[in-house]
């Protein structure tokens, strides 16, 4: 009983040693390191743009008309579901002709969208 507790502790001690020696066979340099924040950066790029056109095209509108769908940074993740169903499904928002979204602007938002939990 006490003989082989002591194998087996032999046995952990020669693989923690193993381990380590082999760990530092591994160059670190050949480690590729993930780039989150550029990742972060570009994402963030994407909802300044997003942003902008909902500013532009949807709360011009909403602020008189529709005040409790009015866009902000604060609100839009959570909105992005409604988002994609008036604007992509329903094809209702923009309403009217005055604020049209330009090919362009679709598939910025599309892009956004893409990156969201839309449940
Ligand atoms: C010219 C006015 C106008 C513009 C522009 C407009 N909306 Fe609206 N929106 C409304 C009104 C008014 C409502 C209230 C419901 C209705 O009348 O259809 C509404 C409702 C909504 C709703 C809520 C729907 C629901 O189910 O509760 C969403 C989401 C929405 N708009 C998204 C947008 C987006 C996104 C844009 C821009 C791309 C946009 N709207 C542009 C007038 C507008």
């Amino acid at each position: 009983m006490n003989q082989n507790l002591t194998y087996k502790s032999l046995f952990f001690s020669v693989l923690t040693v193993v381990l380590f020696l082999g760990s530092s066979f591994i160059p670190l340099e050949e480690l590729e390191p993930v780039n989150f924040q550029y990742a972060a950066s570009e994402d963030l790029q994407i909802e300044r743009e997003v942003l902008k056109i909902l500013q532009t095209k949807c709360n011009v509108c909403h602020q008189r008309q529709n005040p409790f769908m009015v866009f902000k940074e604060q609100n839009i993740s959570r909105r992005a579901g409604k988002i994609y169903q008036m604007v992509f499904i329903e094809r209702s928002m923009p309403k009217g002709t005055d604020y049209q979204l330009t090919e362009e602007e679709y598939s910025q938002l599309k892009n956004w969208l893409l990156k969201q939990k839309i449940n």
